[in-house]
């Protein structure tokens, strides 16, 4: 049988003359190209209603703070597999949380994070709020974690502003404000944009096409399911947005590093403060971190012997809003040389400690291969 195509209706619009809206471009584009992350559900199933778990998505939004979709893989697989539910993190000694945290970085969301499974344990009976304001109450979830949970794990129509949507809506408007001042402006352009029918996954479209099309340098736009709509592809300029400020240097600070092992090879720790940068993680002693390279390398710990520390050489850590260079010392000793308030970890244990990756570096400059897998 011959088909007739002498309606215009039976013939698909080309794309530049297409009347679907960018937002349902980037839904049909996001159902057959978005990314297979562990702590989402796939389209098809969220196209039938189907909800992800809040707490994974909790989860996941605090981690990926900051940090890449590539390294918090692994992260948010060791979180489920030691406590599959919100109970059972609120339920977790904090130091445990910290250990498995460690390497993260920025380890407030680590301490914010318990914090909050503890509220929703006890205050929301294990569930989490379902909608922005409610979120924003708990301990650690600001305006963007909970729009971002409101959106994905309960369908709301929120607008969820991350780097890559930055990006994408940066470009598509050609917003010449530069960041941050442009933020509020261009969350309410992702507000205007985003749709009452499939909201998280939408918001979880931008993320993608942030991530793999639309991409800081080279963006492939021609691969873009919106480039019709976008103004920076029609000027030709899209790696100039978002603009942004000149970025001022980072201000450098000085330190050294005491790595003291004993005759076993167990290497002395200690535990920062709660309060401040690494709050609450493990490391070992050293002076200050201050301005000043020339500083006084007095170990920080009275002992009854002197050892001859050795120089091992330096590293370099880059925190947000500094530069870190730690001079790195070490020495064998006797267990009773050093007096402070740490503890003597063994060299089997030492990688299951709450140390963050800048005190690894340090221990592993000076003693390299400690960190090596044994298996
Ligand atoms: N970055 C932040 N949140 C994300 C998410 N839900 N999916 C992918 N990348 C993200």
């Amino acid at each position: 049988m011959q088909r007739s195509t002498s309606t215009a209706e039976a013939l698909p619009l080309p794309d530049s003359l297409s009347t679907q809206s960018p937002a349902a471009l980037l839904l049909d584009w996001y159902d057959r190209s978005h990314r297979v992350l562990p702590w989402r559900i796939t389209p098809p199933m969220a196209k039938a209603g189907k909800r992800p778990d809040p707490y994974h998505i909790w989860l996941s939004e605090v981690m990926l703070q900051q940090t890449t979709v590539q390294a918090v893989k692994a992260y948010f697989a060791k979180f489920l597999t030691l406590w599959p539910t919100v109970g059972d993190l609120a339920a977790a000694d904090t130091e445990e949380v910290m250990k498995a945290w460690a390497g993260l970085g920025y380890y407030a969301r680590a301490r914010n994070l318990k914090k909050c499974a503890e509220a929703v344990a006890s205050q929301h009976g294990g569930c989490f709020p379902d909608t922005e304001e409610g979120l924003k109450a708990l301990p650690g979830i600001g305006d963007y974690t909970a729009a971002a949970i409101a959106a994905i794990a309960f369908n709301r129509q929120s607008a969820v502003l991350d780097g890559n949507v930055e990006r994408v809506i940066s470009r598509l408007y050609r917003v010449e404000t530069p960041v941050p001042a442009a933020r509020p402006e261009m969350r309410r352009l992702v507000a205007a944009m985003t749709p009452a029918d499939r909201p998280g996954d939408f918001a979880q479209a931008m993320m993608d096409l942030g991530s793999t099309i639309c991409t800081p340098r080279r963006p492939v736009c021609a691969l873009c399911p919106i480039n019709a709509d976008c103004r920076a592809f029609a000027a030709g300029d899209p790696e100039r947005f978002p603009v942004k400020l000149a970025k001022k240097a980072k201000p450098v600070r000085y330190g050294t590093a005491y790595v003291a092992t004993d005759a076993a090879g167990a290497v002395y720790l200690c535990k920062r403060g709660d309060k401040g940068l690494l709050g609450g993680m493990t490391e070992v002693p050293g002076t200050d971190w201050t301005t000043d390279p020339g500083q006084n390398q007095t170990p920080p710990f009275a002992g009854k012997t002197t050892p001859l520390w050795r120089d091992c050489g330096g590293i370099v850590h880059v925190f947000t809003h500094f530069e870190l260079r730690l001079a790195v010392r070490h020495a064998e000793v006797e267990r009773d040389a050093i007096v402070a308030n740490g503890w003597w970890e063994p060299r089997e244990t030492l990688a299951a400690q709450a140390l963050p990756t800048v005190m690894k570096k340090a221990i592993e400059k000076a003693l390299p291969g400690c960190f090596a897998k044994t298996s």
